[in-house]
């Protein structure tokens, strides 16, 4: 079942970000070291220190977990002996002893280390709300996540870059960009094996998320060349990865977004035309073909509007503030906590439908062809601004950008702070003192907070879609395969965009997928899951119904995915050299969009609704759609 599940309050996301250098300086922080602390140097001694045996409150039916292990790790910067990643790691279940194991060359035993994205997030928060083995509730209390990835292998979360979540840094020491980032994570892979031995030879699943996507293919450019690394990493995984280009990740997919989850702009097609039109002005509207002909696709740039020349938050914030819809805020959160029926009241209603005309009406005023002057490029704004705006039930004021479909004000808050940050677990995990741990945080790039950098992440290298060409046949010298997964409902790092960089980049001697993807892959309980594909070591795998954070909103799915599709070698969804696709494909699923199911949830914390469009309104939609997207042909269905 999809549920509103998501916790992100994700309001700072409807800004646009701005050139904005603050003068305010990082914090700075340090490891603590605890009592039993070795003073030697790092070595499998410090593998009892690093246990985690004290009990951790809040949590019940600890006692089923498996041993585990937390601390800082030093990145030897030199001149920055405070900068350290943090980690936690946990043995699979079942498999007592399997961390500690002394190292020989021939142990085959799988590990997983799993990254977090941001910039600035935690992997505790992996940990706590996705494929970790202890979960936070709405209560604060925890309990044991019985699809946790270290179900099927060894699994170390960690903090990186340096100072972000229980990771240390001084206020000089935060990493300048990623070829830095990755000089770190090499050294703290480096003195992790240090500790655990076995992990440097035995084969490593490397995965993550979201700014992974930055990640993970710097690390890889940066330990492939090396004649004797640290580990031995078998295979990467990126899940609604950050891969491309600010334009890439977010302006591409909006008309599929839109044909996904038409219940953004209200079914409407006129307005859908609008932002086809502005998405075709602005050159976003790329064309799939399978093999992809026409070469690469250009850079997608994002051609600013006014709207980017606002300095601050603030002015932003007033903007938007001024407006009748403060009014309809407030009037809805009234009404939400007395009678919720009341909120549908008609005159609320009708103001709204007013205001829509009025933004209609105002288009037609202007000349055809242009780019809106107050948006300019970046339409995602635009889209998830009018959904604000005019939309029922994202109208009320915070939306979830990462899970299309939950609409709760507030949302459902899943906050491990309170727990981490308690001196008991601090102390279980061997945690720093000298910071309070976060889930995210803007990360200062080069000791700065900056965000004119094109990514408007403050982070300056290049976006690893432009070298993934380069770095895949560099994995591919030495048998690394590629896993890409997506989460349908996720609007920040769509999988249309995932899509776009793989039919961008060339692996095996061809460019992209040389067919649509279309083949379904179901859970352990034989339900369709979503879509797989699989061509020359390039994995890519739909999920239906999930958000961006993806094990949050299908953990079963994702243990199955990570069974199947990232430790084994699943063969459904490969395309064999007679063009048939082994699963067969759907010829439903042969489109550029995934029909998201047309259901918003709304109300307050718990869902107290489940709105879903008059199916008149549907019908409707979709002959629409049908002839808005005849072009299209599907790919013929094929045999298994
Ligand atoms: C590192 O942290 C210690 C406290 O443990 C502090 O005394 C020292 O100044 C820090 N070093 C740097 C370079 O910031
Ligand atoms: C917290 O929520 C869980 C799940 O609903 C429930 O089992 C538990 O009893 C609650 N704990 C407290 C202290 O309210
Ligand atoms: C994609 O194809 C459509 C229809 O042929 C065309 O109008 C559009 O310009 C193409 N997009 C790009 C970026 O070339
Ligand atoms: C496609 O790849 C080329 C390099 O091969 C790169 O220059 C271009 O920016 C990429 N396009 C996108 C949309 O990422
Ligand atoms: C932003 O402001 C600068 C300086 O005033 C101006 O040159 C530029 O045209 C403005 N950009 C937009 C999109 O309005
Ligand atoms: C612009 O003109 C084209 C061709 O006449 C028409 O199809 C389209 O609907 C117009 N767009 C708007 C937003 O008026
Ligand atoms: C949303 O409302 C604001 C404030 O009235 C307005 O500036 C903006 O243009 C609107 N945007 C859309 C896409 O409706
Ligand atoms: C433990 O749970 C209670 C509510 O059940 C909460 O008030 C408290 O802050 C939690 N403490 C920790 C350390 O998580
Ligand atoms: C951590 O948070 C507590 C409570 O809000 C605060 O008193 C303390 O100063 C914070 N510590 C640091 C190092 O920021
Ligand atoms: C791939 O390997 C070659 C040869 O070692 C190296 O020159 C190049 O920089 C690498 N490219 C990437 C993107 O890793
Ligand atoms: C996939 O990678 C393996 C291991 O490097 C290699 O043997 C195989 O040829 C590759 N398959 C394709 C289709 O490129
Ligand atoms: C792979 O395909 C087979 C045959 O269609 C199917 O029975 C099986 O469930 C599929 N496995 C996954 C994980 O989708």
């Amino acid at each position: 079942m999809h549920g509103p599940q998501a916790f992100l309050t994700c309001a700072s996301f409807l800004l646009a970000s701005a050139g904005f250098v603050s003068a305010q300086t990082p914090p700075n922080s340090f490891p603590n070291a605890w009592p039993g602390q070795p003073t030697g140097p790092l070595s499998p001694e410090w593998q009892r220190y690093f246990e985690v045996t004290q009990p951790l409150p809040n949590l019940t039916d600890a006692a089923i977990l498996p041993r585990s292990f937390a601390g800082n790790i030093p990145v030897d910067r030199v001149g920055h002996p405070n900068d350290t990643f943090f980690f936690w790691g946990f043995e699979k279940v079942g498999q007592p002893g399997s961390l500690t194991a002394a190292s020989y060359p021939d142990n085959s035993d799988p590990w997983i280390l799993w990254v977090q994205g941001g910039p600035g997030s935690s992997g505790m928060l992996g940990l706590a709300v996705e494929n970790g083995p202890i979960h936070v509730l709405p209560n604060y209390t925890w309990t044991v996540n019985p699809y946790s990835w270290n179900q099927l292998a060894d699994t170390i979360w960690i903090d990186q870059p340096v100072g972000t979540g229980f990771s240390t840094a001084d206020s000089t020491g935060y990493v300048a960009d990623e070829d830095q980032m990755a000089e770190d994570f090499i050294n703290f892979l480096q003195n992790l094996v240090k500790v655990f031995p076995s992990l440097a030879t035995r084969p490593l699943y490397l995965a993550g998320e979201s700014y992974a996507g930055h990640y993970i293919p710097y690390l890889l450019k940066h330990i492939l060349p090396l004649d004797d690394p640290p580990v031995n990493i078998v295979k990467i995984a990126i899940g609604n990865g950050f891969i491309g280009s600010y334009g890439t990740n977010r302006e591409i997919p909006v008309i599929t977004l839109l044909e996904s989850f038409p219940e953004l702009i209200g079914y409407d097609s006129d307005v859908f035309n609008y932002f086809k039109e502005q998405h075709h002005l602005c050159g976003f509207d790329l064309n799939f073909t399978y093999p992809q002909t026409g070469g690469t696709f250009p850079p997608q740039l994002v051609a600013s509007g006014q709207i980017a020349n606002q300095t601050s938050k603030a002015k932003k914030q007033a903007l938007f503030s001024t407006s009748s819809r403060k009014q309809f805020i407030s009037e809805y959160s009234a009404h939400m906590h007395s009678n919720f029926d009341d909120m549908k009241r008609a005159d609320v209603f009708e103001r709204r439908e007013e205001a829509r005309s009025q933004w209609k009406r105002d288009l037609t005023g202007r000349p055809n062809g242009t780019i809106d002057p107050w948006y300019g490029c970046d339409v995602w704004q635009e889209m998830w601004d009018y959904a604000f705006n005019f939309t029922f039930p994202w109208k009320n004021g915070p939306l979830d950008t990462f899970d299309i479909p939950d609409a709760l004000s507030p949302e459902i808050k899943l906050d491990p702070s309170v727990f981490l940050n308690d001196p008991r677990v601090r102390a279980a995990l061997h945690a720093p003192l000298s910071k309070n741990w976060t889930q995210s945080f803007t990360y200062p790039f080069g000791n700065v907070y900056l965000t004119n950098t094109p990514n408007r992440h403050g982070d300056p290298s290049l976006e690893p879609a432009v070298f993934l060409t380069a770095l895949f046949a560099n994995a591919s010298a030495k048998g690394i395969p590629w896993v890409f997964y997506s989460g349908n409902a996720d609007s920040q790092d769509a999988h249309r965009s995932t899509e776009a960089v793989i039919q961008n980049f060339t692996f095996g001697g061809v460019q992209g997928f040389s067919r649509r993807p279309a083949t379904p892959w179901y859970d352990d309980a034989g339900a369709p899951a979503g879509v797989v594909h699989q061509e020359r070591n390039v994995s890519y795998v739909l999920f239906a119904g999930a958000g961006h954070l993806i094990p949050e909103y299908k953990p079963m799915q994702s243990l199955v995915f990570l069974r199947e599709f990232i430790l084994g070698d699943n063969p459904n969804g490969t395309v064999r050299e007679d063009g048939s696709v082994v699963g067969g494909e759907d010829p439903a699923l042969a489109q550029d969009y995934f029909f998201g199911g047309g259901e918003v949830f709304y109300g307050s914390s718990a869902t107290q609704g489940t709105l879903v469009a008059p199916s008149a309104t549907v019908a409707s939609w979709e002959s629409f759609l049908a002839s808005a997207t005849a072009t299209t042909t599907p790919a013929p269905p094929s045999e298994t």
